[in-house]
């Protein structure tokens, strides 16, 4: 209770201070046909475990036949507990030995989940692990400016009351952690963006395991529903799914399948779409009039060897699930 109340406190301090300077912001170069695509994985670093390496290698077929540009982490990102430093192998373990197909060589945006919080959370936003591998980057909040497409990723774990009142046996990496909801609403209010996403690593909304993070609706949801936000992306849940918003044309989707799934426990939901209790991840594509959201699994079979000798294969894991959105129901 004490450290909420704290929580609490430094947030209403730091609002009050014009801190937009804090928000980096990322040009993204797109291949300029007015389109951009990109892959979205969450809840992931188990050294290739549980399945990750068979999603890495979907993900790797995906990417090649959209040709993405970019790659989006919901976080979660190292298993179980963050790095433990910039040194930390499990960084080469988890990402870069991992996700080694040639499409996914593009720059990998990542926010923290609350795994990563329990390690060494600095390390992760580090600029010496981007000397390791030039795809990483990992901030706590960071706008993306892709031409048609704006995304701003919010670091959600700091919203979480539980994680301060009780935290059990874990302990998390508290240190510069910055409250972001007053600059989101700026934010996004200036953006001229076609599309504006928002990336985090908690659901708002979810019919998995962890469901609605409560934070996130009461403080989250309203900024982004007068900000006219289409899509809210996130993991935590390690499920894929999709949930449509009563009151705004705003999109839930989780891809927060990397790695462990299968929990075997969902709800009901207004506005539930697509639900699927297993790994996989996720693809975006936009277009000036049309976003197309599909999600892959991992069962089509796959070939005993990984090192790229499967080259012949002609078959792609089908979308499981595809929505096709027209910009008359987005504009207000
Ligand atoms: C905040 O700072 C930015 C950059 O220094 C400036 O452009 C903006 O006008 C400021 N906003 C407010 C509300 O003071
Ligand atoms: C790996 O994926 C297959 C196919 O979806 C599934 O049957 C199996 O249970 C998964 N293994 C683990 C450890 O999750
Ligand atoms: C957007 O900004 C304008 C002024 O800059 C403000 O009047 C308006 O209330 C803001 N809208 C939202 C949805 O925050």
């Amino acid at each position: 209770m004490v450290l909420f109340l704290w929580f609490v406190t430094i947030t209403s301090l730091l609002n009050a201070r014009n801190i937009s300077a804090e928000f980096q912001r990322f040009e993204q170069p797109t291949k300029g046909d007015g389109t951009v695509r990109f892959l979205v994985v969450g809840d992931w670093g188990r050294k290739g475990e549980f399945n990750q390496s068979r999603v890495a290698y979907q993900m790797g077929r995906i990417g090649e036949e959209l040709d993405i540009d970019f790659v989006v982490s919901t976080g979660d990102n190292f298993y179980d507990n963050g790095l433990k430093g910039e040194d930390d192998p499990n960084f080469l373990h988890s990402f870069a030995n991992i996700y080694t197909a040639h499409s996914l060589q593009k720059q990998w945006f990542s926010v923290l989940g609350n795994h990563d919080y329990r390690g060494d959370a600095v390390a992760q936003l580090s600029p010496f692990l981007r000397k390791i591998d030039t795809r990483w980057l990992c901030l706590r909040s960071f706008v993306v400016n892709a031409e048609i497409g704006e995304l701003l990723f919010m670091d959600t774990t700091p919203f979480v009351g539980k994680y301060f009142t009780k935290p059990g046996h874990h302990k998390y990496d508290w240190r510069d952690v910055l409250p972001v909801n007053k600059y989101t609403a700026q934010l996004l209010n200036e953006s001229k963006a076609r599309w504006r996403i928002v990336v985090g690593h908690h659901p708002i909304r979810s019919v998995g395991h962890h469901g609605d993070t409560k934070e996130l609706v009461h403080r989250l949801l309203p900024i982004l529903q007068a900000n006219k936000v289409d899509l809210y992306v996130n993991g935590h849940d390690h499920c894929l799914e999709h949930i449509s918003d009563n009151e705004s044309p705003l999109q839930f989707l989780t891809s927060g399948g990397g790695s462990k799934a299968w929990r075997g426990d969902s709800d009901k939901a207004d506005g539930l779409k697509f639900f699927y209790d297993g790994q996989g991840f996720m693809s975006v594509q936009l277009t000036q009039s049309h976003a197309e959201i599909a999600f892959y699994d991992v069962f089509d079979p796959m070939d005993e060897s990984l090192d790229g000798s499967s080259a012949l294969r002609s078959e792609h894991p089908s979308p499981l699930d595809e929505i096709r959105r027209h910009p008359g129901c987005i504009e207000s």
